[in-house]
């Protein structure tokens, strides 16, 4: 007998930031570790960013999404090999066919249980249709304050990029 779903995930009509929003953890293993071997690959961690930050996108609007911008990324505090490293993924603004999701990595000691803001850094993903063509994606629908502030920084970042020529290189985030 063919394997039955855990759980039938109706997707509802109104695409809210909880329905999308994604957390990915990892231990930090010596296989992340960067040529030092104490601390972690950077690029391990943005990829972490860039898999959780996809997997909201994909959630909210169910297209083929792929990466268009990054966004803010400072490292604030180092990870270590043996850290426990969470991911937080959630969208903050759609336009027509792009999507920006916050991405937030936290890191812990989990020995001495401690634990530290890593990063955070803003992703933009769009939404490709069959051809490769941007598609247009549900709107995001924001519940409270805290959304709306978001939302509205984001829609700021959109038009900033868009109102510019250049905007590969002069749309930075404050
Ligand atoms: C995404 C892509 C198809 C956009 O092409 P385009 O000709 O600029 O298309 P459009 O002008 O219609 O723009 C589509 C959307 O992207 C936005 N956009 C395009 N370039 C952008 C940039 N550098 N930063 C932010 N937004 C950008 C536009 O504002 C528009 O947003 P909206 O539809 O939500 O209003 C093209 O840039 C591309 O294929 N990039 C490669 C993406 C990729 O493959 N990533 C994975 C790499 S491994």
């Amino acid at each position: 007998m063919p394997a039955q779903p855990v759980a039938d995930s109706d997707v509802p009509a109104e695409r809210t930031v909880d329905y999308s929003s994604v957390t990915l953890s990892q231990v930090i293993m010596p296989v992340h570790a960067g040529p030092g071997g104490a601390y972690a690959h950077g690029g391990e961690i943005i990829k972490l960013m860039d898999t959780a930050a996809g997997l909201a996108a994909l959630r909210h609007c169910q297209f083929s999404v792929v990466t268009l911008r990054v966004e803010g990324i400072n490292f604030l505090h180092p990870i270590r090999v043996g850290n426990y490293v969470e991911v937080e993924a959630k969208l903050t603004y759609t336009s027509r066919s792009t999507m920006e999701i916050q991405v937030q990595v936290t890191t812990e000691d989990v020995k001495i249980a401690k634990k530290w803001e890593a990063l955070t850094a803003y992703f933009v993903f769009v939404a490709l249709d069959p051809d490769g063509a941007p598609q247009e994606v549900p709107p995001l629908i924001v519940r409270n304050e805290s959304e709306r502030q978001l939302f509205q920084a984001g829609e700021e970042r959109h038009n900033t990029c868009r109102i510019d020529d250049h905007y590969r290189t002069l749309c930075a985030i404050d």
